[in-house]
Formats: structure tokens, C-alpha cells, sequence
């Protein structure tokens, strides 16, 4: 009973900061179909998918960085739009700049997309659903179908974006299976998740700064080949070069003998469950790839999704709605951004 009164209080109380502070989403929290109606006579979903088609049809590597964009953004003090705010006089460094964002791309798509929008309905559209519509579709995009599903929108962007919360929350590719679960349980998930989660490897690229490590791994942990003759070579070629996340997206003159493991034959970086089947055989590129194999509590998942392509991408699609209901913290200030690169 005591208990239950402690409760309703803290509920009660709850709600009064909630509505006094603007909160992380709109009235009546995150919804499918939130933008229906809501943008004149124009429907804000079709728009962020065919804008990002188009950008992907034009350079396919957009695709990737989409994927990673939402959960960098949704990881780091929720689905705000944090991570996609310019260094300003009165905010130098923002998440952007933190090493752990290396490489972050797709920040044009996302600007094309709210120009379109704030066109269509000024005001109306988050950067941060902007975001997650751009990520969800280029899941689907780059998975030709197979990872595709609604995801609720209604969230409003941040005004807080700090480089030392994303190194400080971003999970390192250099760390073990401990830390990644911690990591990952942090935010609410699972070991099995941060497995589904990891799939999204099967695309994209990483530079050498996060893998060189990895060229003095023991045989136990990687195939000494791609060690040797893939890995070594690429970050001899230039200064912090990128190389696939994925063995299949290697080119066949940089692969050498190694072409005959690569999983399917053909590449084409596919959003898909390759990455497990690589894992398996000791062919991933990160140290936090191989950690999980190298635990039991995470190598039975990676089985599991080795052995079923549509199992994975069902379970992906789940984790990522999950991500993206990842909300800013309590009491924090929301807005509609006029531009996705600065607070109004
Ligand atoms: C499990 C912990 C994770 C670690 C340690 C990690 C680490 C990294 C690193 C170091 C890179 C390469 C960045 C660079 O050097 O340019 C990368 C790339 C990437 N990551 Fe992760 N990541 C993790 C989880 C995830 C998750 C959960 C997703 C999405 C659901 C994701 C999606 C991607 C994608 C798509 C790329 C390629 C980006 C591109 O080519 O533009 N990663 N990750
Ligand atoms: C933002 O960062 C860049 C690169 O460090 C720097 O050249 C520029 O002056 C900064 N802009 C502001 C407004 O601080
Ligand atoms: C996994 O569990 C089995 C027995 O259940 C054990 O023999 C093996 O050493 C464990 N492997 C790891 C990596 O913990
Ligand atoms: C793979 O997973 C799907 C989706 O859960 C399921 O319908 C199917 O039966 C599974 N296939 C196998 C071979 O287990």
C-alpha cells in the first residue's frame, strides 16, 4: 500500500515537471502516422524515402552512414538531433566532433530533407523524426526490402549536444564483451539486442584507427590471412585509410585467397545476417565484432542469426524502433529545429 501511494506521487509528480519543462516529444508521446494531416496536403514519410532514394541511388554509401546516424543520434542523450548540430561560438564542440563520431555522413541527405519539408509546412517537422524516418529507410533500402517496418514519430530536437557525452556513450570497437553488454544495458538492452544490434556491420566502412588492434590479434581471434595480407595491407596503403566492415564488400584484388570465404560470392554491401556467418569463421573487422563469439551469452545469438536471414531481419527492424524510442532526459527542452544544424 505504501508502496502504491510512493508511486502515484512520483507519477503525479512526474507529470506536473513534464508539463511545466517542454518535454522530448510531443503531446501524447511518439505515434505512426504522427505527420498525417499535419503537412498541408503533402506526406512527410513519402518524401524522406524518396529523397533518400534518390541520394542512395546516386552513391550508395549514404546508406551506411543513414544506419549509423540514428543510432549515434538516439545513443547519445536519445533521438534529439544532437549529433546533428554545428560547432557554434556558443557550442564549440559539439557530439559531431567527438572521436567516437569519426567518419559521420548522410548529414546532407538529412538537410536536403528538412529544406523540402520546411517548404511544405514550415515548423512542422523535427530534424530528430527526420532522422529516424532517413535511418528506417535506408534499412529498408539497403536490405532490398527485407528490414522494413512503421516507426512512431512525434519526437522535438534537443538544444544540448556535448562531443564528451558521445565519447562517453558511444560503445569503442577496441572493447570486450563485458563492457559492450554494460554498454548496451545502459539504454536498456539486452545482450541478445546488442547481437541484432551489431548486424548492421554487414555495410558500411571503418577506418584503420578503429581496427589496428585488430593486426596484432592472435590467430584464436581472426583469420590470420585477413589479418596479414587484408588488414595489414590497407592500413600500410595511406594515412588512416577505410577498408568494408564487411569481407563480401572487399574488392577480389585486395582479398587475394580469401576471395573463396566470402559470404554470399558475390558482393553488393547488403543490409543483411552475413555479418554472423563472418563472425563464425573469424572474418570481422572490429574487436568488439569478435567479442561476441568469443562469450557464450553472445555466440548462441550469433548462431542463432547465422542460421536465419529472415529471423534477423524481423529482429533488427524491432531493435531499431526500440533505438529510436530512446527519449532525451527527463526535463530536457524541445523545439523544432528551422535548420537541422542549429538550435533556433
Ligand atoms: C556494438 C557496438 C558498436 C561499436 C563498437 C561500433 C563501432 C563502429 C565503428 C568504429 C565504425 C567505423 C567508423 C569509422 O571508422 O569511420 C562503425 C561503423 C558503422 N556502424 Fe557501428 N558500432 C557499434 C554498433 C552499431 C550499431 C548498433 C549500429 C546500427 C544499428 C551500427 C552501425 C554502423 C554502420 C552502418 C557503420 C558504417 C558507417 C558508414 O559506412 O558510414 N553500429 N561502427
Ligand atoms: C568550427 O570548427 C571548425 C573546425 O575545427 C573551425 O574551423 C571553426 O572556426 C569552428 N566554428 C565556430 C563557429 O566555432
Ligand atoms: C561456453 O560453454 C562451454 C560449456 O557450456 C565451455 O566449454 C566453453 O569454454 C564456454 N566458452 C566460452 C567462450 O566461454
Ligand atoms: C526463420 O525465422 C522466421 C521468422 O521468425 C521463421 O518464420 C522461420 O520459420 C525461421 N526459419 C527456420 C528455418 O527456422
Amino acid at each position: 500500500m505504501k508502496v502504491f501511494v510512493v508511486v502515484c506521487m512520483l507519477a503525479v509528480a512526474f507529470r506536473l515537471v513534464a508539463a511545466v519543462v517542454v518535454p522530448s516529444a510531443a503531446p501524447g508521446g511518439l505515434t505512426v502516422g504522427y505527420y498525417n494531416g499535419k503537412c498541408n496536403n503533402v506526406n512527410v514519410e513519402s518524401i524522406v524515402y524518396n529523397t533518400v532514394k534518390d541520394f542512395l541511388d546516386a552513391d550508395r554509401s549514404k546508406g551506411a552512414a543513414l544506419v549509423r546516424l540514428l543510432f549515434h543520434d538516439c545513443f547519445v542523450r536519445g533521438c534529439d538531433g544532437s549529433i546533428l548540430l554545428d560547432n557554434s561560438t556558443a557550442n564549440p564542440t559539439p557530439e559531431k566532433m567527438s572521436g567516437a563520431n569519426i567518419g559521420i555522413a548522410g548529414l546532407d541527405v538529412i538537410d536536403a530533407i528538412k529544406a523540402k519539408l520546411e517548404t511544405a509546412c514550415p515548423g512542422v517537422v523535427s530534424c530528430a523524426d527526420i532522422v529516424v524516418f532517413a535511418g528506417r529507410d535506408a534499412s529498408r533500402y539497403m536490405s532490398n526490402g527485407g528490414v522494413s517496418f512503421d516507426v512512431p514519430a512525434g519526437r522535438l530536437d534537443g538544444v544540448v549536444s556535448s562531443a564528451a557525452d558521445a565519447t562517453n556513450t558511444l560503445p569503442d570497437s577496441k572493447t570486450g564483451v563485458a563492457t559492450l553488454i554494460s554498454n548496451f544495458a545502459k539504454k536498456g538492452f539486452t545482450p541478445e539486442e546488442l547481437v541484432i544490434l551489431s548486424g548492421a556491420h554487414s555495410i558500411g566502412k571503418a577506418h584503420c584507427s578503429n581496427f589496428d588492434d585488430r593486426l596484432t590479434a592472435p590467430d584464436s581471434e581472426i583469420n590470420a590471412d585477413y589479418r596479414d595480407n587484408v588488414l595489414s595491407k590497407t592500413c600500410k596503403s595511406a594515412p588512416n585509410p577505410t577498408l568494408a566492415n564487411n569481407i563480401r564488400d572487399i574488392d577480389a584484388a585486395t582479398l587475394g585467397d580469401l576471395a573463396s570465404y566470402v559470404v554470399p560470392a558475390v558482393g553488393g554491401d547488403y543490409l543483411d545476417n552475413s555479418y554472423y556467418k563472418n563472425n563464425k569463421n573469424n572474418l570481422v573487422l572490429f574487436h568488439s565484432d569478435w567479442a561476441l563469439v568469443g562469450s557464450n551469452a553472445t555466440l548462441q545469438h550469433v548462431n542463432e542469426y547465422a542460421a536465419n536471414g529472415t529471423l534477423w531481419n524481423v529482429d533488427f527492424a524491432q531493435a531499431l524502433v526500440k533505438l529510436s524510442k530512446l527519449a532525451m532526459p527527463a526535463g530536457s527542452v524541445g523545439q523544432i529545429r528551422k535548420t537541422c544544424r542549429a538550435i533556433n
